[in-house]
């Protein structure tokens, strides 16, 4: 199994467990010393029926109390409708600041489950116990919590860090085939940002990661995750480095938002990252052609599938303002200026952009 990984910020620090089953989650409260009376699992109804009753059977070992509280799957839900019914929750169970939350679940159930603590009596312990492979690899590391507003994408949230993240490797066994795919989509962005080794990795070993065979998988995991610990550990809040784990999202939250939840968040990153690709290009860095039909083969092979509706490129173009990123009604754009390599790109002509989204949309 993978060595652990390691989180550091300002004001706390945690681990990244890797492992290929619960049998150590135990073992990783008592170490963080979270022995507490209450805990509670948040959770979504899908996974609910998978592993909630595992869970809790294990974590009676520690706590008095274990209750469930079960949300509505999907990112449609990912809104302050469910954030108050699970406020509510809490106080039904009589919750209190030493209850520790357990995000059971992919990047909505983290993302709700971790804006809920950070903010129920001014915030209360939760850790991270992620099931598909995209929060592995990227929402449930680095404290990023939050709900959308309408189809705005995480426009409430807070930076609030678990207590640990635990990943058990198998539960990506079960997953659906497009969820996989999405989560790889997040393993590529990671290694075209920083990690051209891993890029190379990927590619070489398509067909193991894609059979979902322990070691690669693992691999890729523990490397994303790697990657990903260092950045939030070098720039916690995102006033630096930090957003260039955004790579593909400016252009991918709004094909996302556009298409009202319709293209996943994976699968919309997947379409962001061909298009800042081909913005890195137009913009002048060293993006050989070839760069482009490799990246899109490779996501195609990991399940990237063409897009089936048109988005006017006028629409996209202004839903991009409303991403987290603009600066004073300027678009920055994370941009790749070699396999590994990246930076943020202030203010590109609306020419450049709008021919990066015709590319996107021209994937059809
Ligand atoms: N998903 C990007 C980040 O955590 O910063």
């Amino acid at each position: 199994m993978a060595a652990n990984v390691y989180v550091q910020t300002p004001l706390t620090e945690y681990q990244i467990y890797i492992k290929n089953s619960y049998d150590e989650l135990a073992f990783a409260i008592q170490t963080t010393n979270l022995c507490g009376y209450t805990a509670v699992i948040i959770t979504d109804e899908i996974v609910d029926r998978l592993y909630t009753f595992s869970i809790r059977e294990l974590l009676l070992r520690i706590f008095t109390n274990v209750y469930a509280a079960v949300i509505p799957a999907g990112e449609t839900n990912k809104n302050h409708e469910t954030l108050i019914a699970l406020y509510h929750k809490l106080q039904e169970f009589h919750a209190d600041r030493q209850t520790v939350i357990f995000a059971l679940g992919g990047g909505v159930v983290g993302d709700v489950a971790g804006f809920c603590a950070s903010t129920y009596m001014r915030g209360i312990p939760y850790v991270q116990l992620p099931t598909t492979l995209l929060a592995c690899v990227d929402s449930s590391v680095g404290g990023k919590t939050g709900v959308d507003l309408g189809n705005s994408k995480n426009i409430i949230g807070a930076f609030y860090q678990p207590q640990f993240v635990y990943i058990n490797t198998s539960a990506i066994q079960s997953l659906p085939p497009e969820q996989f795919s999405a989560g790889m989509g997040e393993v590529i962005k990671t290694a075209l940002i920083r990690d051209a080794e891993l890029y190379e990795y990927i590619r070489d070993n398509r067909e193991a990661i894609r059979n979902r065979e322990e070691t690669p998988l693992s691999t890729v995991i523990a490397r994303t995750c790697r990657i990903k610990a260092k950045i939030v550990t070098a720039d916690e809040k995102e006033t630096g480095v930090r957003a260039i784990l955004n790579f593909g999202h400016t252009f991918g939250h709004s094909l996302e938002s556009l298409s009202g939840f319709g293209i996943s968040h994976g699968h919309s990153v997947m379409h962001g990252c061909r298009a800042a690709m081909y913005l890195s290009k137009l913009l002048g860095y060293d993006i050989k052609d070839h760069y482009l039909s490799d990246l899109t083969e490779l996501l195609e092979f990991f399940g990237l599938s063409r897009l089936s509706s048109e988005y006017p490129p006028d629409l996209l173009y202004d839903k991009m303002f409303e991403d987290k990123k603009t600066k004073n009604g300027e678009l920055n754009f994370v941009l790749i200026t070699d396999i590994g390599f990246a930076q943020i790109y202030k203010n590109p002509t609306k020419k450049a952009v709008f021919d990066a989204i015709q590319y996107m949309m021209d994937y059809r």
